[in-house]
């Protein structure tokens, strides 16, 4: 039996912060990164709640890729505070602290679980409408994902006015962070109908909509539909799950600190090729992987339907390669900077670590430790 629900309610569109007015809870607790404060995003939220006359505490000790250690705070300042809800505004960062903050304070004092309101201020992660929460142990070189249906946001808010100001190197990193989702989802061995038709639509949504929203913070109907798609995406893989491509840039993120999209984007055209098994030396074959017809589905919404399978699947790698190069993504991780002694030194563990990300669960095609290695071989120059 399968089963598909989505739990979120989604306000968008024109004004979707109203909805901020007309929430039922007297106490909130707003958890945010420090960027929202600096920047005066912030008060968008505090005219509403002063408005409904809702209560409200801040807490903004959030960094990127969030540490257990700042979980632990987070949980201590919602301990002081026992708000009746939560709300989460900032990117990624913010929205998987708010998850993890408030589930383990819930868990540890055997409350249910408290409300979340989810406002992104990126177009990437789909965390307003996922089960997960990606957290980080520096200790370890390490970043897992916790994943339960209590830290699915109870609703979340797609405005605009949020996303305006990302620069474009943060639009370009976390809308591939949206493709390589819509890709991922589309070929997992979960895919279903729902998750697939959600994933359809946010893939075409990039195609048209990516590089103008990169190109310029002033096109507000490119980025409105980043927006959705960004969430469509969340949808689609909150249902159908992920694969290799986030478990290695997960096992990549945690060691070297490369931003998640950026480290997703790197990797996907490698990743098609491996899932696909079809590489620039490819030959056609009678038989291919069952996942190439999907690829070619989603090359064909793209535009890029070309001759036949393998032509047509190397169409859709050139073009993401061609995206990243347009968005002044690295191709390599030579191109970040990365020393290749201690790159080289370290492929055993980042290999490992992949393997046993929950995500690899669900690639399309089974890897081995060596498949892995060669995929971070080939990702060096
Ligand atoms: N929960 C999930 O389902 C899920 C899925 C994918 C990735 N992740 C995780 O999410 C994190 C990445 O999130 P992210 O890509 O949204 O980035 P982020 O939240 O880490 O933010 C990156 C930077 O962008 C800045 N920023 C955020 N909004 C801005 C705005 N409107 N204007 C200007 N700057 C802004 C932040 O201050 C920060 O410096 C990683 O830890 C990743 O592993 C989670
Ligand atoms: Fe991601």
């Amino acid at each position: 039996m399968k089963e598909f629900d989505i739990k979120t309610k989604i306000y968008f569109g024109e004004d979707a912060l109203d909805r901020l007015r007309q929430i039922n809870y007297k106490k909130v607790m707003i958890i945010t990164d420090p960027y929202v404060i600096s920047s005066g995003m912030i008060r968008l939220v505090e005219d509403k709640l002063k408005a409904a006359g809702i209560e409200y505490t801040v807490f903004s000790d959030v960094v990127p890729d969030p540490p257990i250690s700042k979980i632990t705070i987070g949980v201590k300042a919602l301990q002081d505070v026992c708000p009746e809800a939560v709300i989460a505004i900032g990117g990624g960062s913010a929205i998987d602290s708010a998850k993890a903050i408030k589930e383990i304070y819930s868990k540890g004092n055997k409350l249910p679980s408290l409300p979340l309101i989810a406002i992104p201020t990126t177009s990437g992660t789909g965390s307003e409408v996922t089960a997960f929460s990606v957290i980080s142990d520096p200790e370890q070189g390490k970043k897992f994902p916790l994943i339960s249906d209590d830290m699915i946001p109870e609703e979340a808010i797609l405005d605009v006015e949020f996303v305006k100001s990302v620069p474009a190197d943060i639009t370009a990193n976390t809308g591939m962070d949206v493709l390589t989702h819509a890709i991922e989802a589309y070929v997992s061995k979960n895919n279903n109908e729902f998750s697939a038709a959600l994933a359809e639509k946010s893939v075409e949504i990039c195609g048209a909509f990516l590089l103008r929203s990169y190109l310029s913070n002033n096109d507000i109907h490119a980025r409105t539909k980043m927006h959705v798609a960004s969430c469509l995406a969340g949808l689609a893989f909150n249902s159908a799950s992920l694969g290799i491509n986030h478990s290695i840039a997960h096992a990549l993120g945690a060691r070297f600190h490369i931003p998640h999209g950026r480290a997703n984007a790197m990797l996907l055209p490698h990743v098609i090729e491996f899932n696909s098994d079809i590489n620039k030396h490819s030959k056609s074959k009678k038989e291919y992987l069952p996942c190439v017809k999907k690829y070619i589905n989603l090359a064909k919404m793209l535009g890029l339907y070309n001759f036949n399978e393998i032509t047509t699947v190397r169409a859709l790698v050139n073009w993401i390669q061609f995206m990243n190069k347009e968005m002044e993504i690295p191709t390599s991780i030579s191109q970040c900077g990365i020393d290749k002694d201690e790159y080289m030194s370290c492929l055993d563990e980042l290999a490992d670590n992949a393997l046993k990300d929950s995500c690899t669960a669900t690639n399309p095609r089974v890897p081995s430790k060596e498949d892995i290695m060669r995929i971070l071989i080939d990702l060096y120059d």
